[in-house]
């Protein structure tokens, strides 16, 4: 069957069409399309999302999206509409979900409805071909899943296939929302993850010391790091951003321009905060839940740091444990995450027949 999936949760609008077929013991995907109109440049001028004028793009690119993905895919006949419908902006939720039961009433198909957090959860499925299959044993649960984006920081713990239960969260900011806030505190642009990634790549590269300070008899350049010591597995990034802003200030305030060589001081001082945070409570859920596989979706998943880290103490660990992170470009949102998500839900029968039926929910949980 073929399946057409829109994706409008946050700032890119993204349309996919997957032909997919059960096979014995496992199902195949194959992507005939994949297109995604960022709003980023409109978004950078602002320094962050702002929910009307994302529904504003969304409502003027997705007719657009639409025509490309089918002509990509040489129009074929689509036999279901996979839609995010939470989490996320509400109103630009709505955009896809309105999209997608107009188009499924007029085509006759079915139309499933999917949670973007299962879509990252998916998004490690995509190899670097358009082919990829996903084998339906059972062999490899419990599996853990680190979901870290621009709106989410989730641990979700999984014992079998599709049944999820959140074991750790952050108290506050997420993530990807942590590192957008301090790129913007130091004058980097939208989104500031990659931003702030390169810089701390940079200062890692040459200071190979690694001296936490600026300068001889300086302030030091050091940074908390927040609830690693909490015996749960949740997270927050809200003080350690509060942090960075004192610490500019405080530096301002010393007499001290904020320098590209500061800046790249403070970006890897915080990297390696907000990584270690992440590190520890996912290995701590590995080793208390006794985990077989280790996924890591959402933008955050991109970054190399934790990849590095994440992959380095798992070896550490001495048991034999799967780590899947997404290929290129399938860290951030994208439709193709969303077909095969929805894919599944419609083999477990989670389709909404009468159309006009769906609901943005901002909040949708697992
Ligand atoms: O999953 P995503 O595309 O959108 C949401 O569902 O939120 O995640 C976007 C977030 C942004 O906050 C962005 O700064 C962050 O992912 N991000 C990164 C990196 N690439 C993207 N954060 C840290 N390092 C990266 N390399
Ligand atoms: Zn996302």
């Amino acid at each position: 069957m073929k399946i057409l999936s829109i994706e409008t949760s946050c700032d890119d609008t993204c349309v996919s069409i997957l032909e997919v077929k059960e096979l014995k013991n496992s199902t195949s995907f194959k992507i005939l399309s994949s297109v995604i109109q960022s709003q980023t440049d409109i978004h950078t001028k602002y320094g962050g999302v702002y929910p009307s004028m994302a529904k504003r793009e969304h409502m003027k690119n997705i007719g657009p999206m639409y025509e490309l993905a089918m002509k990509e895919a040489k129009n074929p006949k689509i036999d279901a509409v996979a839609v995010t419908v939470g989490p996320g902006l509400e109103p630009a939720l709505w955009v896809g979900i309105v999209f997608a039961e107009e188009l499924a009433l007029k085509l006759k198909v079915p139309i499933i409805s999917v949670n973007h957090m299962e879509g990252h959860i998916f998004s490690i499925f995509p190899n670097k071909t358009k082919l990829f299959k996903v084998k339906n044993d059972e062999k490899n649960f419990p599996t853990l899943s680190l979901l870290v984006s621009g709106g989410h920081t989730e641990l979700v713990l999984a014992k079998s296939w599709m049944k999820y239960k959140i074991i750790g969260a952050t108290r506050d900011d997420a993530a990807g929302e942590a590192f957008d806030k301090v790129a913007r505190m130091l004058g980097l642009p939208y989104p500031g993850g990659p931003e702030i990634s390169r810089l701390a790549e940079k200062e890692r590269e040459t200071s190979a010391e690694s001296s936490p300070y600026k300068g001889e008899g300086q302030m030091p350049i050091v940074l908390p790091r927040p609830m690693i010591h909490s015996k749960d597995y949740d997270f927050s990034f809200s003080g350690l951003k509060t942090a960075v802003l004192y610490m500019i200030r405080d530096l301002e305030k010393d007499g001290s321009k904020i320098t590209y060589e500061i800046k790249a001081k403070i970006a890897k001082e915080f990297e390696d905060a907000a990584v270690e945070a992440l590190v520890h409570k996912t290995i701590k859920a590995i080793k208390e839940h006794k985990i077989k596989t280790l996924i890591v979706g959402g933008g955050v998943s991109a970054n190399k740091h934790l990849q590095n880290s994440l992959s380095e103490k798992i070896k550490e660990l001495k048991t034999k444990i799967k780590v899947h992170f997404p290929t290129r470009g399938l860290s951030t949102d994208n439709a193709i995450m969303i077909a095969i998500a929805g894919y599944f839900q419609y083999k477990k029968k989670k389709v909404t027949k009468n159309s006009k039926k769906l609901k943005a929910v901002g909040n949708l949980s697992l």
